[in-house]
């Protein structure tokens, strides 16, 4: 039975369903063109090749996602990487004071690695030194790095000694993000800047500070903060969105760049956690599947380390990427994003 009769059977059967429907549709076709002229065998095997194609593609594409989130999710919390041997014995974190950054130190510390904290505030950088100092060593850095002060990184490049200390990991961490979300004109212009300074500058200045050192040793791994808000645009946080864009893209050119010196450079996208960054939201502030805590995404993302070099981090994220990668268009996807963040913004009445 040929690929034509198959289709006509498929149609004349009227099933429900898209599948069906796209076949009962070809078939139709085929049947116009078969009156017109049956010589025009050849414009229907033509379609129904291409038809085949697209179709192995879309199966092995989704066979390929599924066999990585099963890799990078689940595989790698059972088969640890030893990441003080693969990489080197310091790991340098910015904005190690609380979220995301704070559960990495305690992670990596875990793991074995040294620590280099950087953070703003003193205070709450001893506090992490007092706790981790019985497990690891730890050195910490005050700076802000919302600074202007051109010698900001020449400061922190002599304090983090990294052509001289073995630093391996380098996780470019410490962010912000709008207080409340809203249009563009309605932000002030200082967190304007700071999204520049935070999001975007001291990712390009720190990895200049650590990057001869891992290039002198032929090892190391730069993790890159960005955020699901790369994959499309999120209106009502756009600095935000379009800084990590520019995340997402530095860390692939690095990638190419350094891999000849054994450097591998990860990029982290994941959606909603709950932290202060996302406090203007009660929902969010709420730990669950889709929105966890910082020590549960800290858990997942940790084990990704050497697994994947671009990820969500965390495997319900993964979820909401691929269905809205898949299935949500761009304008539908700003759209909901839209309402979405109007209506779980509770900055104003707090
Ligand atoms: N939470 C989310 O939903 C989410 C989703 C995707 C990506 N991310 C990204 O994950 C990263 C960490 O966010 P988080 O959720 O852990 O936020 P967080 O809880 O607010 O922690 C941010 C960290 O960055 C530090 N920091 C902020 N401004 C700084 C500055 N000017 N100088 C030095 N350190 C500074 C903070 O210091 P203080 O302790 O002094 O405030 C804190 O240690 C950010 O890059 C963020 O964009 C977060």
């Amino acid at each position: 039975m040929s690929i034509e009769s198959v289709a006509e059977v498929l149609y004349k059967k009227k099933q429900r369903g898209r599948l069906s429907r796209y076949w009962a549709t070809m078939g139709f076709i085929f049947q116009i063109i078969r009156d017109i002229d049956p010589k025009l065998r050849v414009v229907i095997d033509t379609f129904t090749l291409l038809g085949l194609i697209y179709s192995t593609r879309v199966v092995f594409s989704l066979l390929s996602t599924a066999f990585t989130g099963f890799r990078v999710h689940l595989w790698s919390r059972v088969w640890k990487i030893d990441l003080k041997q693969r990489y080197g014995e310091w790991a340098v974190i910015t904005g190690a004071t609380d979220g995301i950054g704070l559960e990495y130190a305690r992670a990596l510390a875990k793991r074995g690695l040294s620590l280099v904290l950087i953070g703003r505030n003193e205070v709450k950088l001893a506090r992490v030194k007092t706790e981790l100092s019985p497990i690891t060593s730890v050195v910490t850095i005050v700076a802000d790095l919302n600074s202007d002060d051109p010698t900001l990184y020449e400061r922190i490049a002599t304090d983090i000694d990294g052509t001289n200390r073995d630093i391996g990991i380098l996780f470019n961490n410490a962010g912000v993000m709008y207080d409340s979300p809203n249009r563009f004109m309605d932000q002030p212009e200082d967190k304007v800047w700071q999204h520049v300074r935070v999001n975007i500058a001291a990712v390009l200045m720190m990895t200049r500070a650590v990057l001869p050192g891992m290039i002198a040793r032929r090892r190391g791994l730069v993790i890159n903060m960005s955020s699901i808000a790369a994959y499309k645009p999120l209106p009502l946080m756009g600095v935000y969105s379009a800084s990590k864009v520019f995340v997402e893209w530095f860390s692939k050119t690095l990638e190419v760049e350094y891999k000849s010196y054994n450097i591998e450079v990860q990029t982290l996208m994941p959606s909603y956690i709950s932290t202060k960054l996302t406090s203007f939201s009660d929902l969010l502030q709420k730990p669950s599947l889709a929105f966890p805590s910082a020590e549960t995404f800290t858990a997942n993302a940790v084990a990704t380390i050497g697994r994947a070099s671009k990820t969500t981090g965390y495997w319900s994220h993964g979820l909401q990427h691929f269905l809205t990668d898949w299935f949500v268009p761009e304008w539908a996807y700003t759209l909901s994003s839209w309402h979405f963040l109007r209506n779980i913004d509770n900055s104003k009445t707090k």
